[in-house]
């Protein structure tokens, strides 16, 4: 009887540790809450970050929503439901998720917002890249360009056309570049003919190319239908900048080189800044923004962040910023910005140097390795 009893208690003994190790190991679940398929960069974020968060041993559950901010709730509803114990999201809208963020919040599901703010304070942590400079590099690209700093009497004729307002970058985008030409703008040197000059009226809803296209194509058509010389068109990224491209390459008049800005080194842009109808791009390193991703949703599930510690630890160059991004007026979101660099026909090797990228066959641009 003793040693039933004796066999029995091991057993239970054994089954009460199995069940504790099943328990310490089993994975915990991340869940990625992406924009959309149809613009080419979020196909390579979400990759990067399965495989990132896959490889350090994390369960992964991941979405596309269509760039529709209704679906894109539905989304986030059904990792929650999944038990994910922290959101890694790009907001389609970042003003549209306030229920699923309150679930969350009600759940202690930690939310990082990846490249695009979310404005609720569900969000812990944000990681981008410096927006801002996103657009002052833009900016600084034509004001050289076109030797605007000695200009004299000289005259330009420029464009602009911004990013999705539903998208919290896409004002800092758009003010970068602003703030740069702004003085020029005042002193008469630039000129913007269309007269649409303000966020409101250059935004491109979804960052739609198609959108981007139809609007210059209105902007070509009205304003320099007679032969009228356009200088530089600003565009806030590489979707828009491919309409934008396409409208010029159908409908412009003039013979001169345009200067057109981009972001993102997208392969059909890094083509036609080979071509020259683009002249630079915005470059950003997704495997190094995936990188700091990891290690703040790391360190965020193993408890308090010391941010400025974590942003002094990597090997990347990163700023741990706690005043620019407000998540509801008056509560700054902690930041973790990366820095962007200028990519133009003449620097393709940059790309290749990342790793990233490859050269084609005739050694004349790269393109991204698949
Ligand atoms: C990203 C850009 C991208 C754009 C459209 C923005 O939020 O920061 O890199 O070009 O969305 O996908």
């Amino acid at each position: 009887m003793k040693k039933i009893l004796a066999l029995v208690l091991a057993l239970t003994l054994v089954m009460g540790l199995l069940s504790f190790a099943s328990a310490e190991d089993a994975k915990k679940k991340v869940g990625i809450a992406m924009p959309t398929k149809a613009l080419e960069r979020w196909n390579s974020d979400g990759d990067f970050l399965k495989k990132a968060f896959e490889d350090a041993g994390y369960e992964v559950k991941m979405t596309y929503s269509d760039n529709k901010a209704d679906q894109q709730v539905n989304d986030i509803q059904g990792l929650l439901a999944d038990g994910v114990e922290l959101l890694i999201i790009t907001a389609v809208d970042g003003q549209a998720l306030n229920t699923v963020m309150d679930e969350a919040q009600e759940k202690g599901v930690i939310v990082v917002a990846y490249d695009r703010l979310i404005m609720h304070d569900a969000v812990s942590y944000y990681v981008s890249y410096d927006n801002y400079t996103v657009g002052t590099l833009q900016g600084q690209y034509v004001e050289e360009a076109l030797g605007l700093k000695d200009a004299g009497d000289k005259k330009f004729n420029i464009e602009i056309t911004g990013g999705d307002p539903a998208d919290n970058n896409a004002p800092f985008f758009y003010q970068g570049a602003f703030d740069v030409l702004k003085p020029y703008i005042d002193a008469g040197t630039v000129i913007i003919p269309s007269g649409q000059v303000a966020f409101d009226q250059v935004g491109t809803a979804s960052w739609d190319e198609a959108n981007a296209l139809d609007r210059a194509q209105a902007i070509l058509g009205s304003y320099y239908g007679d032969g009228q010389q356009l200088d530089a068109w600003v565009c806030s990224n590489d979707s828009t900048s491919r309409g934008v491209v396409q409208a010029l390459s159908q409908d412009y008049k003039g013979d001169n080189a345009v200067i057109v800005t981009g972001q993102d080194a997208d392969d059909v842009n890094l083509v036609n800044i080979y071509e020259g109808k683009q002249t630079m791009t915005v470059y950003k390193n997704l495997a190094n923004e995936v990188a700091i991703t990891l290690a703040v949703a790391k360190a965020a599930l193993e408890g308090e962040i010391n941010g400025q510690e974590l942003a002094d630890s990597f090997d990347i160059k990163v700023a741990f910023d706690t005043t620019s991004y407000e998540t509801t007026p008056g509560n700054p979101c902690p930041s973790f910005l990366l820095v962007p660099y200028v990519i133009t026909k003449d620097t393709m090797q940059l790309l290749a140097d990342t790793g990233l990228y490859a050269w084609n066959a005739d050694k004349t641009y790269v393109q991204k390795i698949q």
